[in-house]
């Protein structure tokens, strides 16, 4: 049984005094049934979030980080740095990386490969452009990068892994993808690493859907067979809404 996990995204948004503010109201949220919540601060608010979520059932995630381990990479941030503030999870390759810093698939998977030599967990974001969607592009293009960006990770990593599918055409708009359609490309993306890693794989890796997830529709999305959870931007950054979230 795979177990869900709902992760709130911060974005580029509050400082650390305003992410106390905010966490300490987050922080009384129960979590029912066997599931993660995870909050992916900005790098400047990780320190403070990870003394006041130390004793909480939410866990620490960064957006970011670099693929080398130290070294003279002026503004970049180590697997190391992060593991000695007690992060668990890291975003990478989200689109707005990809698409206005210019992150290329290559970086993706060196980045992929570092956290997990350092005992990070990769969510790792793939998805399609509208322009992809309606040309009937999006599967190939998914397929594309789940291809580059998992370059040498080896089947005993997959357990440590999350896959999110974010069409960019969903990300911040207040539009979402239909339920049927995000099962389909997470489907499709859990029948890509089956047939890279074997069937024990495709049944372990989990994949999460993000996109304009908001409390109304958190109940459809995870209904899905091959949906394990969401990816949150925007309804993240609301208490009520978080809470809601993870408690679908
Ligand atoms: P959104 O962002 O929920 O605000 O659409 C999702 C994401 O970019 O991870």
């Amino acid at each position: 049984m795979r177990k869900s996990i709902i992760a709130g995204n911060w974005k580029m948004n509050k400082t650390q005094s305003e992410t106390i503010i905010l966490l300490n109201e987050m922080l009384d949220v129960k979590i029912e049934g066997d599931r993660e919540a995870v909050v992916c601060l900005p790098f400047t608010s990780i320190s403070a979030g990870a003394d006041l979520l130390e004793d909480s059932l939410i866990k620490l995630g960064a957006q970011n980080v670099f693929y080398e381990d130290r070294g003279a990479y002026t503004g970049e941030i180590s697997c190391e740095m992060l593991n000695d503030l007690g992060v668990e999870y890291v975003i990478v390759g989200h689109s707005e990386r990809r698409e206005i810093l210019k992150e290329t698939d290559e970086e993706i998977n060196k980045k992929v490969l570092k956290l997990l030599e350092y005992n990070l967990k990769p969510i790792l974001c793939v998805g399609e452009t509208l322009e992809e969607r309606e040309s009937k592009g999006h599967f190939e293009k998914v397929k594309k990068q789940i291809e580059a960006d998992f370059v040498n990770v080896t089947s005993d990593s997959i357990g440590d892994i999350v896959i999110a599918y974010e069409p960019i055409w969903a990300i911040g708009t207040g539009v979402s993808a239909s339920a049927q359609d995000a099962e389909d490309m997470c489907a499709f993306i859990r029948e890509t690493i089956t047939e890279q890693y074997g069937k024990e794989a495709g049944e372990t890796i989990r994949i999460q859907y993000g996109g304009s997830v908001k409390p109304e529709t958190i109940k459809e999305i995870m209904a899905m067979p091959n949906i394990d959870g969401a990816l949150v931007g925007g309804a993240s950054l609301k208490t009520a809404d978080f809470k809601a979230l993870v408690n679908f």
